[in-house]
């Protein structure tokens, strides 16, 4: 980060640029609109190109330049763990699921292209993810394999993204007081934290982090991915459905166990930022400039959509 810039101004044009980079990426990455079976990969760019904030990208890059990785070798890996994020909200969205018809402002996947389209167009982007890192030429096999396993880890089951989600439907419609804190703390840090957990490690590990800087790392990463899943509960009862690019109020009208409804919105709010600095903390380990990190956990609590 520039030393001369507002801490502030400095974290949004590091956004700015991992959004334009992750984009870059993405489009030479998946098939364009044109190719057959158009219908498919209109769907899979209808989802992606939507305007998603890109967190997970700016995690593996901001980590990744921490331990003085070269920018070009964190592109791949940050537009494959977006191809798995963005997969994970289509099918999020489906009716089966959380029944969403508004997603990143504009109309859900399936809403636009029908089920059946939507299930495979997150299908194709889970394959084309590990594709992507299976073939990513800048890393050596070593790296790439590490990678590939950290992420199919987090991705899936029994601690990943779908083990989460899982969870997140078994403790639908139960009295969300009811439901103890270690359970819901679980149902994040596995349908939400994993992935962005797995986004820090593999900035660290493409940069070369050493083991101890890799456990430092991954506490911070740990607390940063509760973090954002107990905001993600926080917006959908604070923010209006336009701010959020998807419908507020959701998760009292599916009966969802969420952080306010089981502690309420100011109690809610006070374990975020204990949660924010609990993840800074961790940070005090590493002998690297990592205000860049601070910063991603500030926003994190403080962003509005
Ligand atoms: C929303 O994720 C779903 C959760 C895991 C909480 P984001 O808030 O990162 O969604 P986009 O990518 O910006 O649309
Ligand atoms: C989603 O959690 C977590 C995923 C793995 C996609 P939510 O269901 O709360 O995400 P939103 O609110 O629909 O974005
Ligand atoms: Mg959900
Ligand atoms: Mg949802
Ligand atoms: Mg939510």
């Amino acid at each position: 980060m520039a030393d001369n810039l507002h801490p502030m101004t400095a974290i949004s044009e590091f956004m700015r640029q991992v959004r334009d980079d992750v984009d870059a990426s993405l489009d030479l990455l998946v098939p364009t609109a044109g190719v057959r079976p158009k219908r498919l990969h209109e769907a899979i760019r209808w989802s992606l190109f939507a305007g998603g904030k890109r967190i997970r990208p700016a995690i593996v890059y901001a980590v990744g330049g921490a331990f003085g990785a070269e920018r070009k070798s964190l592109g791949p890996s940050a537009a494959a763990i977006e191809m798995i994020h963005t997969f994970s909200l289509i099918h999020d969205d489906l009716p089966a699921m959380d029944d969403d018809d508004l997603r990143r402002g504009r109309e859900t996947c399936h809403v636009k292209y029908g089920e059946a389209t939507a299930i495979l167009a997150g299908d194709a982007l889970q394959t084309l993810a590990f594709q992507v890192l299976a073939e990513d030429e800048g890393l050596t096999p070593e790296i790439r394999i590490q990678l590939i396993a950290d992420i199919a880890r987090a991705s899936g089951t029994p601690k990943g993204m779908v083990a989460g989600q899982q969870l997140d439907l078994a403790f639908e419609g139960q009295d969300p007081v009811r439901v103890p804190i270690k359970v819901l703390e679980l149902i994040h840090s596995r349908k939400t934290g994993a992935l962005i957990s797995a986004s820090a490690k593999a900035g660290a590990i493409i940069g070369g982090a050493l083991a101890d800087e890799l456990v430092a790392i991954e506490r911070y990463a740990s607390q940063i991915g509760l973090l954002f899943q107990v905001t993600d509960d926080l917006l959908d009862v604070t923010q209006a459905t336009e701010t959020l690019g998807k419908t507020a109020g959701k998760d009292i009208v599916a009966d969802k166990a969420t952080y306010p409804r089981h502690f309420g919105v100011d109690e809610t709010r006070k374990m975020a930022v204990a949660i924010r600095d609990e993840a800074c903390e961790a940070l005090a380990a590493i002998d690297r400039e990592t205000s860049l990190l601070v910063g991603l956990a500030h926003l994190i609590v403080d962003r509005t959509n």
